[in-house]
């Protein structure tokens, strides 16, 4: 499908981004383990957290719809209930549902087989298979053990220490999951921080993990997990294409409400600010162990500035829409140490660098990254969204901002994570 965007004349309003999609995740898989009922509020609306639902519901886990609080309520089987898949699991679009399940059914007394779209069957899932085999797990992939489908034959781990090779919360939350199950201590040590989301949820559901310094160390289940409820906090993935449109708009000032503002995915804040963004964040609070807040950003003056090193698992999956900043920013702006958007739903340091080039921006690719020289104007063109739901979201804000009419191929890919985003395009902008 193709989305036909024009250049607006100014961005205003509100906007309450919906639930964060890794959060989601992981209270409906960490719930589905647990002894008794828990109610899900706010739940990241797309396509992967349906698919991870659907693969639990396939493993024998009752999950009902609860329409009015864009939620769901599910019935945890506790740790010993899940039961064989009769079929071939699918986990859709969502690496993130793959590889948390690898590491859930490496730990099953039974036998699974997990795929994905054309995406996700190109990706990386050797990252889960080495340390779940370290445990003792029996997995199989297609491309000598390095691509799905995967075969999963569970059961019988042990707990191991394993230092991550890739910032990589599912490759941590993985390790982790099987870790719930095996014999003894599991620690896995991390180079550079990255989301923390399955730490703290654990936590709060009576897992015996801990923090210290890089290691963290999750001891086995013994009793079952405690259901908890929860409403979960906005997706500040989705809030940062309108932080990024508002910052680079001539006449804008967008409210995004109800963010979580957990410190291992604000990034994106810390970027706009030094790049001279004018942002505040106001009415700090809590929800569901995270924290969460209103972010309130008018039109500024851009800077390129340099990014690198420890933020990028702070902001990895917004780097396609810095870009976008980065394109209006007086100056150069470089990305590096970013090659793991090479291995995302598509190769996101080609696709931003070339599809943003259609629009007439300056962006040279680098091996981890990119180099954008800022201040020249965009124009709108032809371009595609290749089947990656950030990339076709980063270059609708593109044109919201470049002249004339910009047309993103592939732009339901946005279904993935953000469905509304079109709509909320339409509601905010003023043409
Ligand atoms: C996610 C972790 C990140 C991120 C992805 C969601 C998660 O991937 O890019 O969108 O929920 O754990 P990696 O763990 O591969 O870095």
């Amino acid at each position: 499908m193709v989305k036909k965007i024009r250049q607006c004349r100014a961005l205003d309003g509100e906007i309450t981004p919906a639930g964060d999609k890794s959060i989601s995740h992981r209270a409906i898989l960490f719930n589905a383990i647990a002894r008794g009922q828990a109610k899900i509020t706010n739940l990241a609306p797309g396509a992967d957290c349906m698919s991870m639902m659907t693969c639990l519901q396939a493993l024998g886990v009752k999950i009902s719809l609860d329409v009015s609080s864009n939620g769901v309520i599910v019935e945890g089987r506790g740790h010993r209930g899940l039961v064989e898949a009769e079929g071939v699991l699918d986990a859709g679009n969502s690496a993130t549902t793959m590889r948390l399940l690898t590491g859930l059914l490496a730990a099953q007394p039974f036998f699974s087989v997990m795929t994905g779209d054309s995406s996700l069957r190109s990706r990386p899932m050797d990252r889960v298979i080495q340390p779940l085999r370290l445990m003792g797990a029996s997995i199989w992939g297609r491309g000598k053990d390095r691509l799905a489908p995967l075969a999963i034959r569970g059961g019988g781990l042990v707990g191991i220490k394993y230092k991550l090779p890739v910032a990589s919360a599912q490759l941590k939350s993985a390790v982790l999951v099987a870790g719930l199950f095996a014999e003894g201590r599991t620690t896995v040590t991390e180079i550079v921080p990255s989301r923390d989301h399955t730490e703290r949820l654990l936590k709060a559901m009576g897992a015996k993990i801990d923090k210290s310094d890089r290691h963290i160390t999750i001891r086995p289940l013994v009793e079952d997990l405690n259901p908890v409820d929860m409403n979960v906090p906005g997706d500040i993935s989705s809030a940062a294409y309108w932080l990024v449109a508002g910052a680079v708009h001539p006449h804008a000032r967008i409210r995004v409400r109800s963010v979580g503002l957990n410190p291992t995915r604000t990034g994106i804040i810390d970027v706009l600010k030094r790049m001279g963004a004018k942002i505040k964040v106001e009415n700090e609070r809590w929800e569901g162990g995270e924290p969460i807040a209103d972010v309130v950003i008018e039109s500024s003056e851009l800077q390129g500035i340099e990014i690198g090193g420890e933020i990028i698992p702070r902001l990895i999956d917004e780097i396609p829409v810095i870009a976008v900043a980065a394109c209006v920013a007086r100056g150069t702006t470089v990305i590096r140490d970013a090659a793991e958007l090479r291995v995302k739903e598509s190769d996101r340091i080609a696709g931003t660098a070339q599809e943003l080039s259609k629009l007439g921006a300056k962006v040279e690719e680098v091996s981890d990254g990119m180099v954008i020289q800022g201040g020249t104007p965009l124009h709108g063109a032809l371009c595609s969204g290749r089947n990656d739901h950030r990339l076709a979201m980063a270059l609708g804000i593109a044109g919201l901002i470049a002249e004339g009419e910009t047309e993103v191929e592939q732009s339901e890919a946005v279904d993935v994570s953000y469905p509304a985003f079109w709509s909320d395009m339409d509601r905010l902008g003023a043409w």
